[in-house]
Order: structure tokens, then C-alpha cells, then sequence
């Protein structure tokens, strides 16, 4: 599939992976709806970044919390770049909660936000998409659903129903629309960890590094642009799930 001149949606599109990603669909094309939820001024940054580069871009804030707004986002989208036929789903929260200490309030948050919102968005992007144009989805989901973390109980849960998602998805739409993810490993410190944390980590990898966002989006576009890959979730890892 050609991305160029096409309007892909990046959740989360303003910052770290959702930025990489952002800027490497931009790059090869496409016209790109920068969502965001607090990154108002990154939003804005990688905006204009882009335009003087000769691409084309939006910015647009909603907050994915709240599942029903999921229609706004591509409406939006659709309203400043014309209709969305790319989506990526790279918005989440990452909380920590326990089977000790989890609570019915914090499990749906985390569903909310990252499972279910998602799912609506693939609704609402899909209602839209002319069968003549086809589209792709990519979601962005985390190696730890096959060897989970204890100490994001909701987080990988909700992540689970992520790869659950793409395949019965990649199903549903088939053939107007592929639906593909990528299963993230030690990619990034999180925003309150310092590079140290993130290197402790990757120093038992079989590639030994921190594979940076630029490895992701590349991989993303890839997904974007094969017309035969559908229902895959390929990790991008430095091979995490081999040991
Ligand atoms: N970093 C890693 O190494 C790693 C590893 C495994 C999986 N992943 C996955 O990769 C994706 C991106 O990771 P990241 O580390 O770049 O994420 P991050 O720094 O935690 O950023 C989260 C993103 O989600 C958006 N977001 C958070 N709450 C939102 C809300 N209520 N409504 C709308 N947007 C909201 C944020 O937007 P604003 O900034 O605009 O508020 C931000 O762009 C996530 O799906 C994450 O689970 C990352």
C-alpha cells in the first residue's frame, strides 16, 4: 500500500514512540493527525516541523479516557486532512497495580484507555474507509502479555485484550483493512526513569540495547505498506522473548 498522500492517525503521535512514528509516516507521505492529550506543545512543534519540511499535518487533542470520544478523534481527523485510511493506535498509560493491591476502578481506567478506546477507534476509522481505498491499522501492544509483568497488573491485561484485538480484528475487516501490531520490549525508559534504568534492562537482552523509537516507527510504516501482512504482531524486542 502506497502511504503517500494518504491521512494516517497517530494516538499519542506528539511524543517519544508516538512522535518516531509520527515523523517517519510524515516522511514517507503520508499527510499526518498528530493526536495528543497534555503534549500540546510537542503537538505543535512536530506540527510545524513537518510543514516547513514540505509534508502536511494536523494536531488535534482529545482525551481517550472516555471511549465515546473515539468517533471525535476521526471525525477530526478527517475534518483537517481528509478521511483517516491509516491508524495507529499508540496512546496508553502505563500504571502499576498488583493482584495485591489492583481495584475494579483502576482496571477499568486501564481498559478504558488502552483496550477499549482502541477498539472504537478501529470501529469508527473502519465505518469510513471506501472499499475502493482500503486501509491498515497498527497497534502498539508490549512483549510482557506473553511473560507478564506482575507489577502492571491492568496495564498488561488490558494489553492482552491489544493482541486479542488485532487478530479478531485483522478477521472482521478483512479484505478493506489489514490489522497488524507491534509487541513493544525495552524501547524507552519510562517518562520518570532516567536512560540508566532503561540500559540495566537491556543488558540482559539478546542484543544487549535499548532499541530507541525510531525502530518501531520503521517497523510500523513497514506494516503500514505490506499489502499481505494482516493479523501479525511482530515484537521489537532486541529478542526479550527469547530468554
Ligand atoms: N516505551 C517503551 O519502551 C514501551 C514498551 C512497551 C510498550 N510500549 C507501548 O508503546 C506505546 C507508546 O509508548 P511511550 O513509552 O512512548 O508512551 P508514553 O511516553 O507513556 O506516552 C503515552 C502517550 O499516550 C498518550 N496518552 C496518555 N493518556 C492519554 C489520554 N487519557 N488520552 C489521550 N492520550 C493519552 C500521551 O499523550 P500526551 O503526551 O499528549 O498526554 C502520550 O503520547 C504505548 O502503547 C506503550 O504501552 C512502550
Amino acid at each position: 500500500m502506497d502511504i503517500e498522500g494518504r491521512t494516517a492517525i497517530i494516538t499519542g503521535g506528539a511524543v517519544r514512540v508516538g512522535g518516531a512514528i509520527t515523523g517517519e509516516l510524515a516522511r514517507r507521505g503520508a499527510s499526518v493527525f498528530i493526536h495528543y492529550n497534555r503534549s500540546a506543545a510537542p503537538a505543535e512543534a512536530l506540527r510545524k516541523e513537518i510543514v516547513d519540511t514540505g509534508g502536511v499535518a494536523a494536531i488535534g487533542s482529545v482525551d481517550l479516557s472516555n471511549p465515546e470520544c473515539a468517533v471525535d478523534l476521526i471525525a477530526a481527523a478527517g475534518a483537517s486532512l481528509g478521511r483517516p485510511t491509516i491508524l495507529i493506535n499508540s496512546a496508553s498509560g502505563f500504571p502499576a497495580d498488583t493482584i495485591d493491591d489492583a481495584t475494579v476502578d483502576g482496571f477499568r481506567s486501564a481498559q478504558n484507555l488502552s483496550l477499549i478506546t482502541p477498539m472504537m477507534l478501529i470501529q469508527s476509522f473502519a465505518q469510513q474507509v471506501p472499499d475502493d481505498l482500503g486501509g491498515a491499522v497498527v497497534n502498539v501492544t508490549d512483549v510482557k502479555t506473553m511473560r507478564p509483568y506482575t507489577k502492571h497488573l491492568s496495564y498488561v491485561l488490558a494489553k492482552g485484550g491489544v493482541d486479542t484485538l488485532t487478530r479478531a480484528t485483522a478477521l472482521a475487516l478483512a479484505p478493506k483493512i489489514r490489522v497488524n501490531a507491534v509487541a513493544l520490549g525495552v524501547i524507552l525508559p519510562p517518562p520518570d526513569e532516567d536512560d540508566d534504568y532503561a540500559r540495566n534492562l537491556a543488558a540482559d537482552l539478546p542484543l544487549q540495547r535499548v532499541g530507541g523509537a525510531q525502530v518501531v516507527a520503521d517497523t510500523v510504516a513497514f506494516l503500514c505498506e505490506n499489502d499481505f501482512i494482516t493479523g501479525e504482531i511482530i515484537r521489537v524486542d532486541g529478542g526479550g522473548h527469547l530468554v
